[in-house]
């Protein structure tokens, strides 16, 4: 049934008719995030029949567009939920944290882009080419996992159902918009000082942002040296796989990119393995497109990557430090913002509908 469903909606979504739908509300609808949710609902033809547009009061009195009509940004309080079937988060934590139970008890199911409930045991984390089946057992969250672990992640999961993953190495490369509007907007504004030879004090990036890179600005566990971010991506990881023993070693770095995050992975496998044998399982993993040209020396790039709902793969090779042959390296490149972030909870969200329509 669920699969018809969505065969419906997609078939609706040919026709360029929505058919009626549910009610919709996208919290943080102004954030570099929420407007992407907006583009997705509106190019995906989701099926919807009313949309909420939802901020804090910085937003009062602003508009966004969606299908031709000019929508009014609503200021976030407890009844804001009243009427609502599916919540897209992307507030920040102490909004998600605050307001998706209200959204819940008002009878939404909610999809959360915040780190807020991640972890939590009764809440799904999913990317839907690897674990959809979870969506089913959640009880009233869904949560949208970090954007480096869904980029990296995915074009991963063919290869470890083929031949188990037991350790990977990662080093991101990660994009200004990851940090949200105001560092995107910072990225912008220092390079143009930086041009102008003009001093610039950064307000938003820990560090001057024009021209340099930094390890990535989350707060940094003094005991183990690793930043939140690379927390996240060994424990998210971990869960989406279903793998708890997973070893990971990642190394989380902001470089002056406007969007799409890029990562650099060595992975070893339980058996050994070729480059030849990673780009057959490749060739036909949903989400993922590979760029490899060993010849013309062209593999994934942030600008290759931007406004794609693939998450492009390349440099394939095998890791030469490893003897045994069981050991791979690649280079991803996948837009953040869409399939780290607002794709991701858009497609979960049309599961849930196609779930409630069966
Ligand atoms: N950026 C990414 O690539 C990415 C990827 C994965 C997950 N995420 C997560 O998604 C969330 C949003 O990130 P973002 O990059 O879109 O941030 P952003 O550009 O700073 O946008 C934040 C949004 O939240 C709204 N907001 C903030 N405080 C609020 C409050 N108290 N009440 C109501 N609305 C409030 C803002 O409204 P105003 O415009 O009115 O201030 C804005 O719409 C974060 O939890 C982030 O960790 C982001």
């Amino acid at each position: 049934m669920l699969q018809e469903r969505q065969d419906e909606i997609d078939a609706a979504r040919r026709q360029g008719a929505p058919p009626e739908g549910p009610s919709v509300a996208v919290v943080g609808a102004t954030g570099a995030v929420g407007v992407e949710i907006l583009r997705c609902l509106e190019t995906r033809n989701f099926p919807l029949s009313r949309l909420r547009l939802l901020a804090s009061p910085r937003s009062a009195g602003k508009t966004l567009a969606f299908r031709g009509r000019d929508i009014p940004v609503e200021i976030l309080d407890e009844n804001s939920f009243e009427g609502i079937d599916i919540a897209l988060f992307s507030a920040g934590c102490a909004t998600s944290r605050q307001f998706a139970p209200i959204a819940v008890k008002a009878g939404a199911v909610v999809v959360d882009n915040s780190s807020a409930f991640r972890m939590e045991k009764t809440v799904p984390l999913v990317v839907p080419e690897i674990n959809a089946a979870e969506i089913a057992s959640h009880q009233g969250i869904i949560a949208n996992p970090n954007c480096v672990a869904i980029v990296a992640m995915l074009p991963l999961w063919p290869i470890h159902r083929s031949n188990p993953i037991r350790r990977i190495v990662l080093a991101s490369y990660q994009a200004a918009s990851g940090g949200g509007a105001a560092m995107m907007a910072e990225l912008y504004d220092s390079t143009r000082a930086f041009l102008d030879g003009r001093d610039f004090t950064p307000a938003v990036a820990p560090h001057p942002y024009a021209f340099n890179l930094f390890s990535h600005n989350s707060r940094i566990d003094a005991a183990t040296g690793y930043n939140d971010e690379e927390i996240k991506v060994i424990l998210e990881s971990r869960k989406i796989f279903g793998a708890p023993d997973l070893q990971i070693s990642p190394t989380c770095v902001r470089v002056p990119v406007l969007r799409a995050h890029s990562v650099a992975l060595t992975i070893e496998c339980e058996r050994a393995t070729t480059p030849e044998e990673i780009r057959e399982i490749l060739s036909t993993a949903p989400g993922v497109k590979i760029v490899d040209d060993r010849a013309g020396n062209y593999f994934p790039m942030p600008k290759d990557a931007s406004r794609q709902d693939d998450v492009l793969v390349g440099r394939i090779r095998q890791d030469l430090g490893d003897p045994t042959g069981r050991s791979i390296a690649l280079f991803v490149a996948g837009d953040q913002l869409l399939k780290g972030a607002a794709l991701n909870a858009v497609q979960i969200a049309e599961r849930v509908v196609a779930k409630v329509a069966a």
